[in-house]
């Protein structure tokens, strides 16, 4: 049976903030059991709240009813303790708890709810099955290492309010019921029934919104939103996520870039008490992709790519000399102290480059005894595997991975290998956070299979200055007003500055293959807008869940989710998605047709 909570029952102290300090006065705790332990005359009680953890001590002096009731207590049972604080017995002191000098003598006491057995122990890092762990998610949440994630998340978000506050930014609600803001990924529907047939999208962000308050002259806009994207799930994605986002008026990129950077180097300052005192380095995208096979490399080590090309050009190995005459290239990555490598792992990284398409890897280790083995050297002669050993700087301890291919599944494949490798070798420390801005974007990207242009970032993205002229004549060498603050290799927030004119937003419509009265259609409000006197404006959003994620050396978006979906972007606990009500659907206007297996 519950106990009630009584008038007078008023909590003094949350349970990990006693310590010797409070020795001999009375306070009243409230928490759930960790465990009960029983040694006939005495019981002991470990109550936990989201602080820590106390001990209540239950003996001869105590009433006979109170240890009664203390002897029914089992783990989860929330309880309502009152008692003075008093030195543990000696011996009996836990150097291991912050509160482990104390316990409290209960003189007071109640039950306020039974509990049974948890599908699972509450304890931090236990290594319980994900899906058990969603399915029970309000326990879950309850383990000391969840409890952290999602309070620091609380945290973190108060740094983002103040720093933004600070700096002029207001922060406005935009809607989660609209017109269908692209961002690239599919949109979630939501039928009207008022009008039938007729859809809201959910945001996959406040872009346009944004823009049209910096039309309306709020200057500085600033909101932790919630965005909506239909996309496949990753460790690094959710259906709905939150975005730091901003938008600012008469601003350039270096401006937007050095606001943003405030806030980073603000956040570093409280919350993990380092100062980065440095200026972010920036990059251009090409040298990026040049550099790293990536748009969001990581610069905690080294493995650049190199590129073979010229030395492999006219060589008999039809692999090497077949991609650099198809127009593709061969390019190769030095891993440095990877000759440690065992044949089954170098055979393991062949199979993980098939996962981008590449068609093979060619490997050369170089044993630190100056041993050699190689999958590829036998097809080289001798000058040229001198060349591509020279070109790529190798020596005795090193391993070479070279991959020949179109010039996507190059970087695609080398961009991930060499963070591979750099994974295995256990060189990433998660609590190194090297920052990098990758600029100058290209505005378009191709695609070969729909063969027509889609906007990188999105369709309202500024093109650089200097690169204007091209939009007509060559779309595809055209750079954007773009740019993502990267960490560590992750994708953490992105921007850019905007179109504020029209020619230039109906031109870049016609470039997407957007028709004058589909581009009216969709977007006429922002261009209609866009008549009345738009400031030049830009702006950013963070991944707020990627950059708590990050911060606290964590590889999962869902530990800093309160009640995240899973890969299937259904939730566990509450069964979401499920079935309508059909009432419902009917006034909708809607009916389900059944699919085939
Ligand atoms: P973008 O699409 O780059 O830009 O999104 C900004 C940041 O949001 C995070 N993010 C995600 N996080 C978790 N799950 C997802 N499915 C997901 N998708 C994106 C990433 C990303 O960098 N309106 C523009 C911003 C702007 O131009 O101002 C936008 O949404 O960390
Ligand atoms: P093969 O002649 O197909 O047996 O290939 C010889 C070596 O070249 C093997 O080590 C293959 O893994 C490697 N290889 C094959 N295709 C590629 C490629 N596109 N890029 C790099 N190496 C490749």
């Amino acid at each position: 049976m519950a106990e009630l909570l009584r008038k007078d029952d008023k909590r003094t102290h949350y349970c990990g903030t006693l310590s010797a300090a409070e020795v001999g006065q009375r306070v009243c705790v409230m928490g759930w059991a960790q465990k009960q332990r029983d040694l006939g005359a005495l019981i002991f009680i470990d109550l936990r709240d989201r602080t820590g953890i106390v001990q209540l001590a239950f003996d001869d002096a105590t009433d006979r009813d109170i240890f009664a009731r203390a002897f029914t207590v089992r783990a989860e049972f929330v309880l309502c303790a009152k008692g003075v604080v008093r030195r543990r017995g000696e011996g009996a002191v836990n150097p291991n708890l912050p509160t482990g000098e104390v316990e409290i003598a209960v003189d007071e006491f109640r039950v306020l709810s039974a509990a049974q057995t948890p599908p699972f122990e509450i304890v931090e890092n236990s290594n319980v099955n994900a899906e058990l762990r969603l399915k029970h998610r309000y326990l879950d949440l309850r383990r000391p290492d969840m409890q952290r994630n999602i309070i620091a998340r609380s945290r973190i978000s108060k740094v983002a309010r103040d720093y933004y506050a600070e700096q002029g930014f207001i922060d406005i609600e935009t809607p989660n019921l609209c017109k269908p803001t692209p961002e690239g990924a599919r949109d979630y529907l939501v039928p009207s029934r008022v009008h039938p047939g007729k859809f809201y999208a959910l945001p996959q962000s406040p872009q346009l919104y944004k823009q049209l308050l910096m039309v309306s002259g709020f200057d500085r806009y600033f909101q932790i939103a919630r965005c909506f994207r239909d996309e496949d799930l990753r460790a690094d994605r959710q259906p709905e996520f939150t975005q730091i986002d901003t938008e600012m008026s008469f601003v350039t990129e270096d401006d937007v870039m050095k606001m943003h950077e405030g806030f980073l180097k603000r956040l570093f300052h409280e919350y993990m008490g380092q100062d980065l005192t440095y200026d972010f380095p920036r990059m251009p995208y090409a040298e990026a992709m040049d550099r790293f096979g990536s748009d969001k490399p990581d610069i905690r080590f080294g493995f650049e790519l190199t590129n073979l090309s010229e030395d492999v050009r006219n060589c008999g190995f039809k692999v090497f000399a077949g991609a650099v005459e198809n127009g593709g290239s061969v390019r190769g990555i030095n891993v440095k102290g990877g000759a440690k490598f065992s044949r089954k792992e170098i055979d393991s990284l062949v199979e993980f480059v098939k996962s981008y398409k590449a068609k093979g890897l060619a490997w050369l280790k170089w044993a630190e005894t100056g041993e050699i083995s190689s999958s590829y050297a036998k097809f080289l002669t001798a000058e040229e595997n001198d060349a591509i050993k020279k070109t790529m700087e190798a020596e005795p301890g090193d391993l070479i991975l070279i991959v020949a291919d179109k010039n996507k599944v190059v970087f695609d494949s080398l961009g991930a290998l060499r963070c591979e490798c750099a994974k295995r070798m256990g060189i990433l420390d998660p609590m190194d956070f090297k920052f990098l801005w990758v600029t100058e974007f290209p505005l378009l990207e191709y695609s070969e299979e729909d063969e027509r242009f889609y906007a990188m970032h999105h369709p309202f993205t500024a093109p650089m200055d200097e690169d204007l002229q091209y939009l007509d004549s060559d779309p595809g060498r055209v750079r954007a007003k773009a740019y993502d603050i990267v960490l560590n290799g992750t994708e953490l927030g992105g921007g850019s500055i905007r179109i504020h004119d029209s020619q230039i937003q109906a031109k870049m419509f016609e470039v997407l293959g957007l028709g004058e009265t589909e581009a009216q259609e969709k977007f006429g409000y922002l261009l209609d807008a866009f008549k009345y006197g738009v400031p030049p404006h830009g702006g950013l959003a963070f991944g707020f869940d990627r950059l708590v994620t990050l911060l606290l050396g964590l590889e999962d978006i869902r530990d800093v989710i309160a009640f995240p979906k899973v890969q299937t972007a259904a939730e566990l606990m509450t069964k979401s998605p499920s079935d309508p009500d059909p009432k419902a659907l009917t006034e909708l206007g809607i009916a389900v047709v059944a699919q085939q297996e």
